[in-house]
């Protein structure tokens, strides 16, 4: 079931966000938390920072899982999904490196790489919120669209469309990876509660196809209507298309 929360803006979309986030941790501190990389979560990020400091909220017993990483890239790397979540968030609450799982963007053999992460995701007993951005093209993690769901962690060819859009934070877009190891759509779809969030005009499109009612591997992201527990902010921008 997807509950839709419009905000007024960016900002209060993003405390919302902190609070919900904030809440699961308080009430189990022992939580295992999906996080996300993109623009789109910094701001809860940044909320989340400032409850840590005020003394809101601690995360020293949580356990993390980031939903993907560019093959190829080292944790050291500028670039890599793990330096992202080191620099915006975990360096800068109580997260200590032992308690962070990510997908090896660097592996010898992939199918052993990619069942390794499912290995963790099952002994920590599975996820209880995932945070997720969303695509333009209607991608969670980087489960892009395709002709079925991929379900368990896997390796994936980026869209041009995904290629182009992250083409922002390398120097060239030749210098963007051309593939991913992302957690799969069943991988997701076990969290026990999801929080989507979505804050750009260019996401309009595809925040209105996941609620249509039609789940179609070409918008990986309408699966989620057969989850029993998630959250959707966003604000007037991604929720422009929507019918009041
Ligand atoms: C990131 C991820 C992606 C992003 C999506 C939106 O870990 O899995 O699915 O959430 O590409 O990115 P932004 O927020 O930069 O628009």
């Amino acid at each position: 079931m997807l509950q839709l929360i419009v905000n007024e803006n960016y900002h209060a979309l993003s405390k919302k966000a902190a609070q919900i986030v904030a809440k699961q941790v308080q009430e189990k501190p022992t939580a295992a938390i999906g996080f996300a990389t993109g623009s789109t979560p910094l701001g809860l990020y940044r909320e989340l920072i400032q409850m840590y400091q005020r003394k809101e909220v601690s995360f020293d017993r949580i356990t993390t899982f980031n939903l993907d990483e560019y093959v190829g890239l080292t944790k050291k790397h500028s670039q890599s999904y793990y330096h992202f979540m080191w620099e915006n968030f975990f360096s800068k609450v109580d997260i200590k490196e032992h308690q962070i799982h990510f997908p090896d963007g660097v592996y010898e053999d992939a199918d052993a790489a990619c069942e390794k992460y499912e290995r963790q995701l099952e002994e920590a007993g599975g996820v209880d919120l995932q945070i997720l951005g969303i695509g333009a093209n209607g991608h969670i993690g980087f489960n892009e669209p395709a002709d079925t769901f991929t379900m368990t962690t896997h390796i994936v060819e980026l869209a041009e469309q995904t290629i182009e859009a992250n083409s922002r934070f390398f120097a060239d877009k030749s210098e963007v990876p051309r593939k991913a190891i992302t957690m799969g759509i069943g991988s997701i779809m076990k969290a026990k509660s999801i929080l989507l969030l979505a804050s750009d005009e260019s996401k309009a499109e595809a925040i209105r196809d996941i609620f249509t009612g039609i789940v179609d591997p070409q918008i990986p992201a309408s699966i989620l209507q057969l989850h029993p527990n998630v959250m959707v902010l966003v604000n007037a921008e991604a929720a422009s298309l929507l019918q009041p």
